[in-house]
Parts: structure tokens; C-alpha cells; sequence
């Protein structure tokens, strides 16, 4: 199997204030490079307002900085959006792109998903497209049709190992406290890894990430799964302790 890097990625969805944010991010950013060699990257992802400032105090640090979204387009008369080149500018490395609430509040397509993660590639930013069934798609024993549906309209030309991850995030595991077993998040990271033959150049490389109630004390177990690189945390990545706890779960 493919050596691949582990990334614990954090979400902060639409929380914090500057000051929580900085201390948040410096807090990461100082215990990484006390640690020295990990077994891991991390990365943070703000609101769009914290990212200059933060990307500020962590510009020396490993700690990696993303966003939750951008626009397809570089710049122009698209109120409210933020473009890529944008997010280069504030010191992002990544962005998440795809997740269920954008598809869900702002009724993202997957066709969309694949442009913006065009533009994100030819900015040089490393695109995190989420895929992930509901409860009632699973109930209905659609999950794989549905994963295999997203990433063939997400993934953009061009996507490599390099400029491209996966997050895995069943919808009914985001918020709520459940987690999917071990073994369905095995058996569900083998078939985005098969799927992924023939939309991605090397796909063996690809980091896939679990995302869905990752919390210090599932962690270990969640990480050990097979085709499981990394995580997208939500609510855990908010708190410096809990975040560093699920980085250090990495084996
Ligand atoms: P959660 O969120 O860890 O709070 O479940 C994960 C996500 O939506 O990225």
C-alpha cells in the first residue's frame, strides 16, 4: 500500500472571533513545533474573516491554513464570494470544498464542486472535496451509488494525489454525536479508493479523510481503519486539546 501522510483537518464552520481564532491557531501552531517529527499534517480552516490574521501568526509554524469555500472565478461582480487567488493572498494552502452544508444551504452541485475545484487547482491549492450519503440514502442501501455519483461530477479534470483529498463525511455522522462503525467506514473508503481509478492520475495516493463526530476517544480507532489518511473535524477542532488529541491518535 501507498504511504500516505495522514491530515487532520479542522472545520471551524462558522465559529470564533478574531481573538478566539488566534489563540486557537497559535496554540496548534506552538505545540506542532514543539513536537517535532509527527506522524501527521494539520491543518486549520477559519471563517474568511480570521484568515488573514491567522494565517498571519502561523505563517512560520507547520500548522497549514485552508478555507471552507471559494468562488469559480478569480474576481468579478460576484457579491459576497471570495475567489481563490483570494485565499492565496490570506497564506491558504487548502480549501474544503463540497461540504454537505453548502450543498445543503446553498444547494451546491456536484458540477459546481468540480469548477470551483478547477480554479482552486490553478491557484496551486489543494482542493478537499467532501462526498457523503444521508441517513435515509444509507437506510435505503444507496450510499456507494450516491459517494460514487458526487465523485464523478466533483472531480475536475487534472485532479492529482498532490492538489487533490477526499473526505468521506456521511451526513447523518456530521453534528450529531454518531459515528459510522469501523466497518462501514472501511468498507465505504475501499470504494471511494476503487472509484477513484480513472478520475485521478495516482489513485493509491490520494488522501481519503473520515469526517462525521471525530472526537479524541474515537479517534485512534477511526484512524487505524484501512484507506483512512486523516480526518475532518468539526466541533473537536475548536478546542486546541481535543484537535491536538486526535492528531496525536495518528499512528
Ligand atoms: P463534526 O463535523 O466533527 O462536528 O461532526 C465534521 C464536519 O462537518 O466537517
Amino acid at each position: 500500500m501507498a504511504a500516505r501522510r495522514k491530515l487532520i483537518a479542522g472545520n471551524w464552520k462558522m465559529n470564533g472571533l478574531k481573538a478566539d481564532g488566534l489563540a486557537l491557531a497559535s496554540d496548534l501552531a506552538g505545540r506542532l513545533k514543539g513536537a517535532g517529527a509527527v506522524p501527521f499534517d494539520m491543518l486549520v480552516c477559519p471563517p474568511f474573516p480570521l484568515l488573514f490574521p491567522v494565517g498571519e501568526a502561523i505563517k512560520d509554524s507547520p500548522l497549514a491554513l485552508g478555507a471552507q469555500d471559494c468562488h469559480a472565478k478569480k474576481s468579478g461582480a460576484h457579491t459576497g464570494d471570495v475567489s481563490p487567488v483570494m485565499l492565496v493572498d490570506a497564506g491558504c494552502r487548502f480549501v474544503i470544498l463540497g461540504h454537505s452544508e453548502r450543498r445543503a444551504d446553498h444547494g451546491e452541485s456536484d458540477a459546481q464542486i468540480a469548477a470551483k475545484a478547477a480554479a482552486a487547482h490553478a491557484e496551486g491549492l489543494v482542493a478537499i472535496i467532501c462526498v457523503g450519503e444521508t441517513e435515509a440514502q444509507r437506510d435505503a442501501g444507496q450510499a456507494n451509488a450516491v459517494v460514487s455519483t458526487q465523485l464523478a461530477g466533483s472531480i475536475p479534470q487534472g485532479a492529482t494525489a498532490a492538489n487533490t483529498v477526499i473526505a468521506y463525511e456521511p451526513v447523518w455522522a456530521i453534528g450529531t454525536g454518531k459515528t459510522a462503525t469501523p466497518a462501514d467506514v472501511r468498507d465505504m473508503h475501499a470504494h471511494i479508493r476503487a472509484e477513484l481509478a480513472g478520475k485521478i492520475a495516482d489513485p493509491d495516493a490520494v488522501r481519503i479523510l473520515y469526517g462525521g463526530s471525530v472526537k479524541p476517544d474515537n479517534a485512534a480507532e477511526l484512524m487505524a481503519v484501512d484507506n483512512v489518511d486523516g480526518a475532518l473535524v468539526g466541533g473537536a477542532s475548536l478546542k486546541a486539546n481535543d484537535f491536538w488529541a486526535i492528531g496525536t491518535s495518528c499512528r
